[in-house]
């Protein structure tokens, strides 16, 4: 009931995982307070429960009790057995005991990679531990899961991953909630050799490691403030919350301390708020050496989220601070680092988190000397984003806002420019430049005079407040003369270099425009500049009315309307031109003639720089002018979607466009045809999910007498999903394509295909479009250890591999490709494919000019051992193909694939040709 009761009152529960050796541990915290000494009451509450064994357990002997196959949701299900699984090599010989049955996961085909297996039991109430036997032995054991559902989210509890040896292994867990489902689910691995097998499961009243564990059901919940932070938000001023210092995987631990660090020229000197409070640190001094690692885990949250804290990293040799999302057993996601001296302050740090239910953990990393004390305050988790965050929480046009009929508001001169914007009424001394009334005719306005004694190119440069969040700035800006100078506004963050958001250049006509410019959350607090550089002479520039809003600026509205349903005519209509699409966009700070739909979810963003999110979008446009479009996916949810409407056109249109579709979570980029106005749209043109870094080239055909496409985005899964698009052009005919003067002289490339990589790639070339990477040529070792070759095949000489070492990633491909014709064909090389995460080799031929996709021909999976293989692949004749070879790269930087000594013989490898009827053969000599 109590509010104070509840602050009290909760728990803790961390589990561990040792990337490095695959050793889980899982432990219990109670404590709120590290300062308190061990409890001494572990030995009563004990002896209280006396192992009174409760329902709810199972042995399998006879039955599955209580627990099911979960019946949607999963791929496959656990099954009952008393003898040792079908496969060698993996899985259990007998149960626990040797007498029953026990139950498993049978990994065997049709089993693929990654399906999971989903044991069901429950519901229960109550604190309870949960005993169990599993069996994991193989070589491709994937994993064993357990999560506790209560009210239908799913909490992860514990794991085991990869082969645990051909043993029965007992562990427990404790389980607790009010009427939650207990889940165990096993996936499985690459191959057959992943049985995974469970036993005897018991429950017995209280936690495993006797600890009390003060849980407050979830009814009880008292709604908490609106102002307090969720889950995990600590001030460290009465101890470390729900934090934990990890016992296992690091080297030290983080420490709570109040005032100044111990060391000089190092650490904060008070903590966060400049009051007695306290803060948590890492002391750079010995014991501690150069990239000693401390480790904080923060309690388990669902849901998106925006983490903002506080960090102090004052001193020379400052190590780095960096922020991880831990999901299940996967790897943890880095989301937030900073490294080196920071100066003496305490600086803010907003950190974007998504996902399901996750824990965050703070990295503290030791630099090279005693001078990195490294300190955090102030942790506040709040729900939704951290625009969001600093949005509600901050007015903008209490800062911004300005008419200039009463002074400058919050804006200041700079000092350090040329000269200073002045407030005028009326209009400016000089004739044939510069408005005669401020905007809408009255009021003060603010302005630069060019007369003498300004010269050519002074800058007078006005300066903001203090502004965050999402915002659209509006202002007006008279720009009339002929010798007109320029306008521009700069952003300058907290750490981010001042950067251009909007310009205008030259003569604008004597008549005030309105700018629009968004504003992005980027950077955690920034300025805005407007800077006026002065022209020749007559270049008076004049602004007013300055108005911020919460979000990005919606798009200017067009006069459009009239003429959209002409069609009934059969010949071409004629259009106004502002109704046509402009045949050039590149989004240069406004829309052209498009327009964001008003019928969908969401808008498109014009942006410069970098989206708000790390690991999707941009960093820049596409074609230098520095602007693109683009999805802000944290700010939306999945599936829903943004069009952008082109103007109208006539004819065939040749269409080219880039785009950028970089992250976790992308969704789907289509382009549609509407022809008529109540006709239903055609795809013309799709992309999904994840296309690599870079930007991309789009190319296709419009055909119609009269018609209109629109963009659409389509937001993925999570916020790891921004897509952009820059340079559309219209060009009219059909898009001219180049045939390659490789596809030409197709037929001698064989023949030069054989290649031994001593001396470059022969006539093989790394594709181009299609891949995220390309095949490099090394000689020895590759860089990495646990993977790739010790020399090329034979012994001595270069050969050509994929470097899987950062910065690729899980499923990047690199192929190789050759152009080929004529009579069949045998090829032949030498592969080696040697380390924990090798993915796969394939070898694909398409047909060219048939619009068909390729085909395999061949194909090699995993790890194949550390020596050279052979490969010999039959090829078919014909019209002109193309032959790729693929390498994919897989979890990890064990992933080195590499290739020698290619080369091609003639016939089939010796069996085609003899399976070809005589009658058949005709066209076989070319
Ligand atoms: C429990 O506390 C008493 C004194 O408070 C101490 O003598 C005893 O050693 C403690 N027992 C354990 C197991 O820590
Ligand atoms: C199975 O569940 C039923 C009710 O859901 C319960 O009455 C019974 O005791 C349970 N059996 C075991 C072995 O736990
Ligand atoms: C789970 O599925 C397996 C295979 O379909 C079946 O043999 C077994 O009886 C099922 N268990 C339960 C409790 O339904
Ligand atoms: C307990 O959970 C089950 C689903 O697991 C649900 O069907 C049932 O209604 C719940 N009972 C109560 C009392 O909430
Ligand atoms: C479990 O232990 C608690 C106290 O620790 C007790 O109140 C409860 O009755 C016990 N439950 C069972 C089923 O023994
Ligand atoms: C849980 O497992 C740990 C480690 O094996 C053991 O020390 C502890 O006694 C177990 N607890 C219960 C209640 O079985
Ligand atoms: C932490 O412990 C100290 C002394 O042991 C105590 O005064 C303080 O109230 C405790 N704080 C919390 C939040 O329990």
């Amino acid at each position: 009931m109590k509010v104070s009761t509840y602050k009290t009152i909760f728990f803790a529960i961390a589990f561990i995982l040792l990337a490095n050796n695959g050793v889980f541990a899982f432990r219990i915290s109670t404590e709120s307070n590290s300062t308190t000494s061990p409890s001494n009451e572990t030995t009563p509450i004990h002896k209280m429960h006396r192992e009174a064994i409760l329902d709810g357990g199972c042995d399998f002997d006879v039955d599955f009790c209580n627990w099911t196959n979960e019946t949607s949701g999963d791929d496959f299900d656990w099954i009952r057995l008393k003898s040792r699984t079908p496969s060698s090599n993996t899985g259990p010989r007998k149960d626990r005991s040797g007498e029953g049955f026990y139950i498993y996961a049978e990994a065997s085909w049709p089993r693929k990679a990654g399906e999971t297996a989903r044991l069901l039991g429950g519901p229960f109430s109550g604190i309870m531990c949960m005993r169990f036997f599993y069996h994991m032995y193989g070589r491709h054991i994937a994993d064993l899961q357990i999560y506790l559902k209560e009210d239908g989210m799913e909490n992860f509890v514990w794991g085991r991953y990869k082969n645990q040896g051909n043993t029965w292994r007992y562990s427990n867990v404790t389980v607790f909630g009010n009427n939650y489902t207990i889940i165990f689910a096993a996936r499985v691995g690459k191959s057959y050799q992943g049985d995974i097998a469970l036993d005897e499961i018991t429950f017995v009243n209280g936690t495993c490691d006797g600890k009390e564990l003060n849980y407050l059901p979830r009814n009880l919940t008292v709604h908490s403030d609106m102002k307090r932070g969720e889950t995990g938000t600590c001030d460290f001023d009465g101890g470390f919350c729900e934090w934990i210092n990890l016992p296992l995987g690091d080297e030290f631990d983080w420490t709570l301390n109040s005032g100044a660090t111990g060391t000089v020229d190092t650490g904060p000197e008070k903590d966060h708020t400049g009051y007695d409070g306290a803060y948590i640190f890492i002391e750079g001094s010995a014991p501690q050496r150069y990239g000693d690692r401390a480790l904080l885990m923060g309690p388990r949250i669902c849901g998106r989220m925006c983490l903002q804290f506080f960090y102090s990293m004052y001193g020379d040799r400052m190590g780095k601070l960096s922020v991880y999302k831990r999901e299940g057993v996967r790897s943890d996601d880095l989301l937030w680092t900073m490294s080196g001296h920071q100066g003496p302050d305490w600086h803010e740090a907003l950190v974007d988190i998504g996902g399901a239910c996750y824990q965050i953990i703070i990295e503290g990393v030791v630099g090279p000397s005693y001078l990195s004390d490294l300190a955090v305050d102030d942790i506040f988790f709040s729900k939704g984003t951290c625009c969001q965050l600093k949005q509600d929480s901050f007015d903008a046009g209490l800062i911004g806002n300005c008419t200039f009929d009463e002074g400058l508001c919050k804006w200041i001169n700079d000092p350090n420019d040329d000269f200073d914007w002045q407030l005028i009424e009326g209009g400016t001394p000089s004739e044939e430049t510069g408005p005669t009334a401020g905007y809408e005719g009255e009021g003060q306005y603010l302005y630069v005079e060019s007369s003498e004694p300004r010269r050519f190119a002074d800058r007078a440069i006005l300066t903001s407040g203090l502004l965050k969040g999402l915002q659209c700035m509006r202002f007006r800006y008279y720009m009339f003369g002929q010798d007109m100078g320029s306008l521009s506004v700069y952003r300058v963050g907290d750490g981010i270099m001042r950067g251009r958001l909007w310009r205008r250049y030259g003569n604008q006509g004597d008549k005030w425009h309105e700018a629009r410019i968004t504003l992005p959350c980027n950077s955690t607090s920034y300025m805005i500049q407007i800077e006026a550089v002065i022209g020749v002479w007559r270049s008076d520039i004049a602004i007013d009315k300055i108005e911020f809003t919460k979000g990005a600026c919606p798009p200017f509205q067009r006069a459009i309307t009239a003429a959209t349903t002409t069609t009934t005519s059969a010949t071409t209509p004629t259009l106004p031109a502002h109704l046509l699409v402009e045949n050039d966009c590149s989004f240069k700070g406004h829309f052209c003639s498009w327009i964001n739909d008003n019928n969908d979810d969401f808008d498109w963003l014009i942006n410069s720089g970098d989206t708000m999110t790390q690991n999707t979008g941009p960093t820049s446009d596409a074609d230098g002018d520095g602007w693109y479009i683009y999805l802000e996916a944290s700010l939306q949810k999945s599936g829903e979607k943004a069009k952008l409407l082109s103007g109208y056109m006539t004819g065939t249109q040749c269409v080219q466009f880039k785009y950028h579709m970089l992250g976790s979570g992308i969704g789907t980029l289509r382009v549609y045809q509407i022809k008529r106005k109540d006709s239903t749209p055609r795809v013309v043109w799709y992309r999904v999910g994840d296309q690599g870094e870079d930007w991309k080239n789009a190319q296709f055909n419009l055909f119609g007498r009269f018609y209109r496409v629109f963009i659409e985005g389509v937001r993925g899964s999570t916020f790891e999903g921004d897509i952009a698009v820059d340079s559309i052009t219209f060009t009219p005919g059909r898009c001219v394509v180049r045939v390659s003067e490789e596809e030409i002289q197709a037929d001698s490339h064989l023949a030069l295909g054989v290649c031994s990589f001593d001396s470059g790639f022969c006539q093989w070339r790394n594709e181009g479009n299609e891949d995220q990477f390309d095949w490099s040529i090394t000689e020895g070792e590759t860089p990495s250890k646990g993977t790739g070759p010790q020399t090329g095949f034979g012994g001595s000489g270069k050969y050509a591999f994929i470097e899987s070492s950062s910065p690729r990633r899980a499923g990047d491909k690199a192929m190789l490709t050759i152009y080929g014709s004529g009579e069949d064909r045998c090829l032949l090389f030498a592969y080696h494919m040697s380390g924990k995460d090798i993915d796969s080799l394939s070898v694909y031929k398409q047909e060219l000019g048939k619009g068909i996709l390729p085909a395999l021909l061949w194909n090699s999976n995993g790890n194949q051992g550390d020596d050279w293989k052979k490969a010999k692949i039959g090829i078919k004749g014909g019209s002109q193909y193309k032959l790729i070879i693929e390498a994919v790269r897989g979890q990890n930087f064990r992933g080195d694939i590499a290739i020698d000594e290619v080369g091609f013989n003639k016939g089939f490898c010796g069996k085609q040709v003899r399976m070809v009827k005589a009658g058949n053969k005709s066209g076989n000599s070319k």
